[in-house]
């Protein structure tokens, strides 16, 4: 049976981070300088910092203390469209950088590098996704906001893991017969939790396909009274475990509210940065990956994510490269369903 010296420094969220750890080796001067030069540019483009959650924690810190936003990646793509600057630096994978162009298309957007994408995005290729679509023309189309701009071009609707439950019990309470793509697992929690009649795409997140029930379970002996928070990008067996499940923000928010002091959680270990500025008394254990017990092989951090650093954030201001350029017509029918979701979410709020 596992005990607790057997549980890597790493999963021990706090232990981990109580080190300082410098992001590609640099030195805390060096970050200083950075981030100096970072706040100075911002300024002198008139740009605002948009990061997701899985960013590292400088990044994080930095969008931050230069008036930009953390969020999940609905609330990055409404934090953008309503900012005054002319350029929007967004740090996070692709598809978060396009739907601040469809969003925006008068802003300049820029990336710290367009290499970040995603493998939903990449798994959905949009002429079989269309092809897909019009074979069953009778199915309203519903895509994750983790695809490409030909892909929402062909939706009715576009959701994230935040909203993707209220918009589908919407249209399950209006008959609708659904196309879902391109999470597989997000898609069978969301068909499970509202019933709704569901053709589904074959694609999944390579991060959080890797959280295994088993190692949940061995870490569940040895912390009795931890409550586990899943994303549902996660598999079935292990949502099935979960005390809470959704969003990166949504977790953040139960991760404040539930009496547990001790959180298991299944998502990008990024999150990490907020989550104890959210509930600083309390113990986060990261949730194992891939192997039978709680070791970490596979390492539950997206690689795309990974992409984004301080260096490549000053290159794309000073050179104004890695700008996202989105095709004119796809915005004009991406932006349809874009906005659809940024509509139900606003009337939602009240
Ligand atoms: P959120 O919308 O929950 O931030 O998720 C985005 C994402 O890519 C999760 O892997
Ligand atoms: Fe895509 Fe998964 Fe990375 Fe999120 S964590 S950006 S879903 S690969």
């Amino acid at each position: 049976m596992l005990s607790k010296q057997d549980i890597s420094e790493r999963i021990l969220v706090q232990e981990h981070l109580a080190k300082e750890h410098l992001p590609d080796d640099m030195s805390r001067e060096d970050v200083e300088r950075y981030k100096a030069r970072i706040k100075a540019l911002l300024k002198e483009k008139d740009a605002c910092l948009v990061a997701h959650y899985y960013t590292d924690p400088i990044i994080q810190e930095l969008a931050e203390e230069t008036g930009g936003c953390v969020a999940d990646s609905l609330e990055m793509a409404r934090f953008g469209s309503v900012r005054p600057e002319k350029t929007l630096l967004v740090a996070g994978v692709r598809f978060m950088g396009e739907t601040a162009k469809i969003l925006s298309p008068e802003k300049r957007i820029l990336m710290p590098t367009l290499e970040a994408t995603c493998s939903l995005d990449i798994g959905c290729p949009a002429p079989e996704f269309t092809a897909f679509c019009d074979a069953h023309p009778d199915y309203e189309v519903v895509v994750y906001a983790n695809t490409s701009a030909a892909v929402k071009a062909r939706a009715d609707w576009v959701v994230t893991s935040s909203i993707a439950l209220d918009v589908v019990e919407h249209l399950a309470d209006e008959g609708k017969k659904i196309i879902w793509a391109p999470d597989k697992h997000l898609g069978a929690y969301v068909q499970k939790e509202t019933g709704i009649d569901m053709l589904m795409w074959d694609g999944a997140c390579i991060v959080h396909e890797e959280f295994k029930a088993k190692g949940l379970l061995d870490l569940k002996q040895v912390y009795p009274d931890a409550a586990i928070l899943v994303h549902p990008e996660s598999p079935a067996s292990v949502i099935e475990l979960a005390d809470a499940v959704g969003s990166t923000s949504q977790l953040i928010k139960a991760a404040a509210e539930l009496p547990n002091r001790e959180l298991i959680v299944a998502t990008d270990r990024g999150i990490f940065y907020k989550m104890q500025q959210a509930a600083p008394d309390k113990v986060f254990i990261e949730a194992p990956t891939g192997g039978s017990g709680a070791t970490c092989r596979s390492c539950a951090h997206c690689p795309w994510m990974a992409l984004n650093g301080l260096e490549n954030i000053v290159t794309a201001l000073e050179e104004g490269r890695d700008e996202v350029l989105v095709d004119a017509a796809l915005i004009d029918e991406a932006r349809k369903p874009l906005q659809r979701m940024l509509d139900f979410s606003a009337a939602l709020k009240g």
